[in-house]
């Protein structure tokens, strides 16, 4: 991200939501309850803290708009870094022709 941001260059986060996974995560619920928000909320507001562009896919009127909602919040420093410490790193999304063998172990 730093090497990108002096490039100029604009992260997509594809699959934000960890293709829905992630909105069963117990301390993204928690945080999102604290502050009034929906989990997809929480997920897209922290990929936006970090500059990236978050593109969720939704097959409902009330996903999207909850999606587009989620520009009007912001985290607190402490929910960001809470999140950032999330130790399970689960790839949901992993097409062979992208990421490294070691990435499938
Ligand atoms: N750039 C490319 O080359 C490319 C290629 C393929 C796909 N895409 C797009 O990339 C996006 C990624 O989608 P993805 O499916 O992989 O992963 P995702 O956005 O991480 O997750 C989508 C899942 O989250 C659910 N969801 C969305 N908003 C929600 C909300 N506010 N509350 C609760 N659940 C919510 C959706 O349910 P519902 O469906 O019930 O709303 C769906 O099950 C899509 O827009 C896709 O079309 C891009």
């Amino acid at each position: 991200m730093k090497f990108l941001k002096q490039k100029d260059i604009a992260v997509i986060s594809y699959s934000p939501l960890g293709r829905g996974k992630a909105l069963s995560d117990p301390i993204l619920k928690k945080i999102a309850n604290r502050n009034k928000m929906s989990t997809a909320q929480v997920c897209l507001t922290w990929l936006m803290s970090k500059g990236a562009i978050p593109i969720p896919k939704a097959t409902s009127l009330e996903h999207l708009k909850d999606n587009f909602a989620a520009s009007e919040f912001n985290l607190s420093p402490e929910d960001v870094q809470q999140i950032d410490k999330i130790s399970i790193k689960q790839r949901y999304v992993n097409p062979p022709f992208i990421s490294p063998k070691e990435w499938s172990k």
